[in-house]
């Protein structure tokens, strides 16, 4: 294991903190100019002023990067995804371009049991070679941990097979993987207008072999009009907190339904799209501290109207940002994507948008005392950027401004050893 010391950064964005930030702490980065951080044996054992910890340590004994000229941040955190699945949908795209709706292409057993169909019939060297690709390509956005969710599989056999794709992936992959159960993500053909039976047997027979296999740290639940209702979705969600799993939703994304103040009342780690959230599910979500993790890819994808992120963090709520990369809704990893419609379109202040892809996205998978920071005793988890500030992320629009990428005092990324060589 290398030790690494990152000296004379123009600017070193600490984001600094170890709890999701509510409201106005969204806008504080705390940054240090002419910083510097020391990695050892993968965790943060220095952050200050170049000059005061170059004085402190033997520089001799460390891999030194020299960040003159450039920003440095936290890695970043993609806390809402769906990378496994077999399969492409590219032809629903086309379709949703033409009028058809989202839901409409789902409800003709298109949409996720399009998906479910192919995931079924892929193996899983199948899934971790796909996997491992788009884990590269989110890598190459500064993305250092990603949150992915079974759900394509709504079967005991699919359901398991792509939470151990994902276990898989943790050993050959430096992104860590973060694992969350979603078989209440669509009803299956066979359990057509038997959603409460289809509860049952989630909870009695798939849930048990993944909590006895500690294959997710979380159950999510797509609680949506024509999907699962917010009674089902409390009874899923129960449950899995009574055999110790953590809770996320999927709320209020089609139409207001109530999954925002179901998120407040259970205490989930957080509810996620809330483009219809109502103004009382908002507030309550502030007071309980939940996670709102908002997914701006999804809504520009399906032509729909933004999560409304600058009066959820005016409310006082903790706001992440995500991509939700998946085959249908947002078929894209991009962190650049994600920075410019936040900023443009929710009017979120670079900072605030910084912060929801670090410290808040940690939060939004309960690992904010660890990884979201630059702060002493956290992972060493840190990209370093071509330009000097943090406001050339959302200002080169859609392209990455990733240079290097550090994950646990590795150094796993670097764009100039990536590009073409010239012949
Ligand atoms: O978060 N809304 C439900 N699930 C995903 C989409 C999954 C898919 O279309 O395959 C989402 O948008
Ligand atoms: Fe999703």
């Amino acid at each position: 294991m290398s030790n690494i010391l990152i000296k004379n950064a123009s600017q070193l964005v600490t984001c600094s903190g170890f709890q999701a930030k509510q409201g106005k702490a969204m806008s504080d980065l705390h940054t240090i100019e002419d910083g510097a951080v020391v990695i050892e044996n993968a965790r943060i054992t220095a952050v200050g002023k170049s000059e005061a910890v170059l004085a402190k340590i033997d520089e001799a004994k460390f891999e030194s990067i020299d960040a003159n000229g450039k920003a440095v941040l936290p890695g970043f955190v993609d806390s809402h995804t769906h990378f496994i699945f077999g399969g492409y949908r590219a032809e629903e795209f086309s379709w949703r371009l033409r009028g058809d709706s989202y839901m409409a292409i789902m409800n003709r057993g298109g949409g996720i049991l399009n998906t479910v169909k192919a995931t079924r019939n892929a193996s899983k060297k199948e899934l971790i070679e796909s996997g491992k690709k788009r884990l590269d390509s989110m890598l190459s956005f500064g993305v250092t941990t990603v949150e992915g969710k079974s759900g394509y599989g709504l079967d005991e056999t699919t359901e398991i097979k792509q939470l151990e794709v994902m276990k898989a992936l943790n050993h050959v992959h430096p992104i860590e993987v973060v694992s969350t159960f979603l078989g209440a993500h669509a009803v299956p053909k066979k359990y057509k207008d038997r959603e409460n039976e289809y509860i049952d047997y989630m909870i009695h027979m798939v849930i048990p072999k993944v909590t006895d296999r500690k294959l997710a740290e979380f159950c999510d639940i797509f609680c949506e009009k024509g999907v699962f209702s917010v009674e089902q979705s409390k009874r899923l969600l129960l449950h899995s907190l009574n055999v110790g799993l953590k809770i996320k939703i999927h709320a209020d994304e089609m139409v207001q339904l109530g999954g925002t103040e179901l998120a407040a009342e259970l205490g989930a780690v957080s509810a996620d799209h809330l483009l219809h959230a109502s103004e009382s599910g908002i507030k309550a979500l502030a007071d309980a501290g939940v996670v709102a993790t908002l997914l701006p890819g999804t809504a520009f994808s399906l032509k729909e109207p933004y999560a409304r992120g600058r009066y959820m963090i005016d409310q006082n709520c903790a706001v992440a940002l995500a991509t939700d990369f998946n085959p249908g809704s947002c078929f894209s990893e991009s962190i650049p994507l994600i920075f410019a419609l936040a900023t443009i379109y929710m009017n979120l202040s670079i900072e605030e948008a910084i912060t929801a892809l670090t410290i808040n996205g940690a939060a939004a998978i309960d690992r904010a005392d660890t990884i979201g920071s630059i702060d002493v005793g956290k992972l060493g988890d840190v990209i370093i950027l071509e330009y000097p500030s943090y406001q050339y992320i959302p200002y080169h629009i859609g392209v990455s401004t990733v240079e290097k990428v550090i994950k646990n005092g590795e150094l796993v990324f670097d764009k100039e050893s990536s590009e073409r060589t010239n012949i």
